[in-house]
């Protein structure tokens, strides 16, 4: 990676820090740093870090008569090979999907002619914001790549999808830019599942779980930004859709296998959702009564195995991969189910471990024919990530 240099605009917000831990990976990895720091960006971290770390001047002023004689801000967005915004706020955003240039960090990703990474990081509302939503296409349109945000719980208390992805993974995202393989899943149809899956007892009762869909989610975002086609098809959660993911709200399994097979051909398949098992024989147009005595036992009938119908489909996508949720004898039952459901690969992951489901973190294995992996306790964006990547090498 010697010689390859990127332009690093450090944003304004807490996880600005995590921009000089990001200055010492790159600088690791022998990528030289030239930073530009926001003036908001300087309320967070100082100058003199940002410098010592990336062993290059800070740059913060558009006006600045010593750096215009140094190099004059036009050549300064073009003498990188790439142009990194983290964190990258929901102002930077607007400001590059609008085309102001009114500071040095705006002026210079108007003025720049290289690609441009950006790990956003911002309160969760205002990720979700429509005009945020807007932005984030208009730049997705323009080829500005993403690389996060996480989910997770963020500085100002609140809970979402908003928080900047970790230093090592943007790192990742940024050697891939660098080493021009940025999207090795292009024009690879992805489906994912997600979320937990609703059945109808009477038209107000339902038999469902306590899925989150985070895992899902993220894997879905992570093979978008290798850029698969990604159909994530998912039952109730509260979570929006990541970026350039095309989402299908179901509820019940039967409907999520049909939105499954509409959603064939596609090369990969990533079965997530916690799928019920099992239904009511007999969901009623009409509501229960409430008697003097309780109901008669509510009769079940087994609901179709996406993950096992996907498998041994006519049109089967080239990798399957299933989910296992375990709390005992992981690797045997998670060896076990590959073998009964057809699928290439089980990531395993054991629940009985507190915190894992609807947690943020996940300690997983990669169970194949050929053994089992074994990856660290990571957070469920990191996990997606490796995974998306792990899913990539199968196809390079
Ligand atoms: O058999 P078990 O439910 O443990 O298998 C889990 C895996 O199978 C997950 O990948 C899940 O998404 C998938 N599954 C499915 N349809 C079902 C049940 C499970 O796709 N009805």
């Amino acid at each position: 990676m010697d010689q390859k240099r990127i332009l690093l605009i450090v944003g304004g917000g807490v996880a600005a820090y995590k921009a000089l831990e990001l200055t010492r990976l790159l600088r690791k990895a022998g990528v030289a740093v030239r930073p530009i720091l926001t003036a908001a960006g300087a309320q967070f971290v100082t100058p003199l870090s940002l410098s010592a770390l990336a062993e290059d001047k800070v740059y913060s002023e558009l006006f600045s008569l010593t750096d215009e004689a140094e190099m004059g801000h036009i050549e300064l967005s073009r003498s990188a090979d790439l142009v990194v915004v983290a964190p990258a706020t929901a102002d930077l955003m607007a400001k590059a999907a609008n085309g102001l240039a009114n500071d040095l960090a705006s002026t210079a990703l108007l003025a720049t002619d290289k690609p441009v990474l950006m790990a956003p990081a911002m309160n969760v509302r205002m990720w979700q914001a429509a005009a945020t939503r807007r932005n984030l296409s208009a730049l997705m349109a323009d080829g500005v790549r993403f690389v996060g945000p996480d989910e997770g719980a963020m500085a100002c208390g609140e809970f979402g999808p908003g928080r900047l992805a970790e230093p090592p993974a943007i790192l990742e995202a940024i050697l891939a830019l660098l080493a021009g393989g940025a999207r090795p899943l292009a024009g690879r149809r992805a489906i994912v599942t997600a979320g937990p899956t609703v059945e109808a007892i009477d038209p107000v009762r339902m038999l469902t779980n306590r899925s989150s869909g985070k895992q899902g989610y993220a894997i879905a975002g992570a093979l978008a930004a290798l850029g698969a086609e990604v159909t994530l098809v998912s039952g109730p959660t509260a979570l929006a859709a990541p970026a350039g993911v095309q989402r299908i709200d179901v509820e019940s399994a039967r409907d999520m296998l049909a939105a499954c097979e509409a959603a064939l051909p596609a090369e990969i398949a990533v079965c997530v959702a916690a799928v019920a098992d099992w239904r009511p024989a007999e969901a009623g147009g009409r509501k229960i009564k409430k008697g003097a005595k309780a109901p008669d036992a509510i009769a079940l009938v087994e609901n179709p195995d996406i993950l096992d119908a996907l498998s041994k489909s006519r049109r089967r996508p080239h990798l399957v991969v299933g989910f296992a949720a375990e709390t005992n004898d992981l690797d045997a039952n998670a060896k076990a189910k590959l073998a009964r459901k057809g699928c290439d690969w089980i990531v395993a992951n054991d629940v009985s471990v507190a915190g894992t489901m609807g947690g943020d973190d996940n300690a997983v294995a990669i169970v194949t024919k050929a053994g089992v992996e074994r990856w660290e306790r990571l957070p469920k964006g990191e996990v997606a990530r490796r995974l998306a990547q792990r899913i990539a090498d199968e196809f390079a």
